[in-house]
Formats: structure tokens, C-alpha cells, sequence
């Protein structure tokens, strides 16, 4: 299988590109500064090819699967999924972005038409939580509710930061009665237990909103990550501020500024970084709680991304249309990542909601 590494001179890109050449893929470096991609081209030893995304599709020809690392993803992933579309090349990416896997949900049609896969959120966000899901869902499978938490203390790349603040402004979103609701980001807090006693969990909109539906079809959604009190208390006190972010060119101009002055995180990431992934179900009698622990979420991702293309690439047929990465795989396809502990579960609780504060 031939794979196009789109965004390929980006920080994760470029680690996923040198991954996926390490382990025998046959992957091409791609993307739109023809002096970047060609100097990686060059460093990997292989073929690379520059475009911008929304003119893709030449490039696609002989290509069976483009694996976009090109984010944020509101820019990239509609010109990226069409040029797919249109040469019925197999679609993959790493967006953590909410918005970008339910506008590419709605392609699931056109994809089916094509004959074509369109797999987004192989990344860290959302590889474990999705498979916890399915795992939770399978424990409880009436279930109504669901929440999924995050604790991790890794530092983010700069195109992550980049990435968090086009969408800032937008608030946070759950999913109630399967449908999305808008949310203020810090509006809700819960206790959460990722091991270590609890913590307080800030309502935060991971991507795991849109997939952990069309992975359960549970219609109840929230998803949290790990804050401080003091983090809460200053979102619910800077909401103003965030808004500011919607008008584009401040939040372009800070974007340019964080590129600038921020770091990206080390490649070799300390013990430290480790994630605690959480999650529970209800289904209002009954309450199923699990756990997963995961490497820092870059090398995750890294790997997540890198297995994604060995497992397509092992398939006498890649399946059509839109799927998430636990439908396309299984719910245990996280256990086979490198350094990820198996699922822990908790004994079923009665008549309870765990942690809600
Ligand atoms: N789901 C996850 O867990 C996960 C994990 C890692 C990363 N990510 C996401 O992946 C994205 C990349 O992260 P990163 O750390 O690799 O960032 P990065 O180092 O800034 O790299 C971003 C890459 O995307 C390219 N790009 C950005 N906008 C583009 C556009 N409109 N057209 C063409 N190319 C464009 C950049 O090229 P230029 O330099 O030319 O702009 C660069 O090659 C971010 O959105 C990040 O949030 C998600």
C-alpha cells in the first residue's frame, strides 16, 4: 500500500513519516512548502511531492491511502477528502477537532459511493478514548450515558497549541439525546478517579463527542480533562476573553506568535507523560467504570497512526465509507500499541453516577 504522508514536515508528521519508513511501509512525503518537502524527501530517501490540499488530487494517481498530519484540520481535511474521493485513494488522519470528524461524517455517503475509507482521529485523540468506549459499551450495552477523562501532564506541539486556539472561541459541546448542545468550556466540572484519587475533570469538547456516538450510538456524551480547580475557575472568569478569539485576526495573530516563541515537546518523552485515560457508562441502574494507560500522547500517536496503515495495509479489502478507529479495528486494537497496559475494570455499580460533583 502506497501512503502519502500529507503535512509531512510537521512535527508529528514528520515522526510518523520516519516511523512508517522504519517499518517497511512504502510512504511518500507530501505537502504544500516545496523547500520543506523536499529537503525531508531528501533526508527520508524518498518521493515527495508538494501541493497545496485543494490541489491534491494529480498528485494521487498511483497513491492508495493519504495519511493527513496537515492541522489544524478545519483547513485541510474537506480539500484533502475530496482529492481522495475523486481518485478513490483511502483517507486517514489525526485531527482531534470535534467540528472536522462530523463534517467528515457527513461525507460517509459520498465516501460509500467512492468506495473509499475515510478513517479521521487515529491519534491519540481519539485511539484509547474510543476504545474504552467500545470496551465500556460492550460491558453495559444498554447503556445511555457516557464520559470519557483524560490526565496526562505531556506539553503539547506547537501546532496542537495552534490547533486549540481555532477553536476556542467556539466554547465546548456535549452530546445530549444524540444530538450536539453548546456548552461553556469550565461551565461543568466532575470528580474523577484516574487511579490516584480524585481529581477534578473540566468539561473540555474532545473529538470523542462526534466518534464515541458513531462508535456506541450512546446518546449522552461528555468528555473531561484533568485541570486544577484554579483552571476552572479562571475559564468560567476569562469566557469573555475566549470569545475575543472568534474575530480572526487577533486569533491568527496569536497563532503566528505561539508558532513563533512555543517549543515542541521532545521525541524522547519521560515516564512522567503517561496518561491516564478514564471512562464510565450508565444506563441508570447500573454504572460500568474502566481505565487504560498510555505513553505520552505524541509517541502514541505516532504509533496509533503507524499500526493504522500496517492493519490497512494487511486487509484483502479496505472497508467504505466513514468509520472511527475502533469500528474499523476493535475496541481492543489500543491493547497492541506499544507500551498501552490493558483495560482495568471496575466492579458494576448499582444505582449510581460515579463522580458527578
Ligand atoms: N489527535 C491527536 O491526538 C493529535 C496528535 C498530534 C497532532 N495532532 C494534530 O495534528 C496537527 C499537526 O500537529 P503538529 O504538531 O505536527 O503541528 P506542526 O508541527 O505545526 O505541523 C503542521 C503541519 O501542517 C501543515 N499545514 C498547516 N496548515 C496547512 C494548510 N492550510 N495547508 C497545508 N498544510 C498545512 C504545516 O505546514 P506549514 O508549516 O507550511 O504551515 C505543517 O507541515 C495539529 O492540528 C495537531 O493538533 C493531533
Amino acid at each position: 500500500m502506497k501512503t502519502l504522508v500529507y503535512g509531512a514536515y510537521g512535527y508529528t508528521g514528520e515522526r510518523i513519516a520516519s516511523e512508517a519508513l522504519d517499518r517497511g511501509l512504502d510512504v511518500v512525503v507530501a505537502g504544500r512548502n516545496g523547500t520543506k518537502t523536499r529537503g525531508l524527501g531528501i533526508e527520508l530517501g524518498v518521493e515527495s511531492r508538494v501541493a497545496d490540499p485543494g490541489e491534491l488530487a494529480p498528485e494521487l494517481e498511483d497513491i492508495d491511502a493519504v495519511l493527513n498530519c496537515a492541522g489544524p484540520f478545519t483547513r485541510t481535511a474537506e480539500p484533502v477528502v475530496d482529492a481522495c474521493l475523486d481518485t478513490e485513494t483511502a483517507y486517514l488522519d489525526i485531527t482531534g477537532e470535534l467540528p472536522v470528524v462530523e463534517a467528515l461524517a457527513e461525507r460517509d455517503r459520498d465516501a460509500e459511493t467512492a468506495g473509499v475509507p475515510v478513517l479521521p482521529a487515529v491519534g491519540f485523540d481519539v485511539v484509547p478514548t474510543d476504545c474504552l468506549a467500545c470496551h465500556l459499551h460492550d460491558r453495559l450495552p444498554g447503556a445511555e450515558s457516557l464520559a470519557l477523562g483524560v490526565e496526562t501532564r505531556a506539553d503539547l506541539s506547537r501546532g496542537t497549541l495552534e490547533t486549540v486556539l481555532e477553536h476556542a472561541a467556539g466554547g465546548g459541546s456535549i452530546r445530549q439525546n444524540g444530538a450536539l448542545e453548546s456548552v461553556a468550556v469550565g461551565e461543568r466540572t466532575r470528580k474523577i478517579d484516574f487511579g490516584n484519587g480524585p481529581r477534578t475533570g473540566l468539561l473540555a469538547p474532545l473529538a470523542d463527542v462526534a466518534t464515541a456516538y458513531y462508535t456506541t450510538g450512546v446518546p449522552n456524551i461528555e468528555t473531561y480533562v484533568a485541570a486544577p480547580d484554579s483552571a476552572a475557575r479562571a475559564l468560567r472568569v476569562g469566557q469573555p476573553l475566549l470569545s475575543l478569539l472568534g474575530f480572526r485576526p487577533l486569533r491568527r495573530t496569536l497563532q503566528r506568535a505561539v508558532k513563533a516563541l512555543a517549543a515542541d515537546p521532545p521525541t524522547q518523552p519521560a515516564e512522567r507523560d503517561r496518561v491516564s485515560v478514564w471512562g464510565a457508562v450508565t444506563d441508570g441502574n447500573q454504572t460500568a467504570v474502566s481505565r487504560l494507560e498510555t505513553p505520552e500522547p505524541y509517541s502514541l500517536t505516532v504509533d496509533a497512526a503507524t499500526t493504522v496503515l500496517e492493519r490497512l495495509d494487511g486487509m484483502p479489502e479496505l472497508p467504505a465509507g466513514f468509520e472511527t478507529p475502533a469500528v474499523a479495528l476493535d475496541a481492543e486494537f489500543v491493547l497492541d500499541l506499544d507500551g498501552v497496559e490493558g483495560f482495568h475494570d471496575e466492579a458494576l455499580r448499582e444505582g449510581e453516577r460515579p463522580g458527578l460533583e
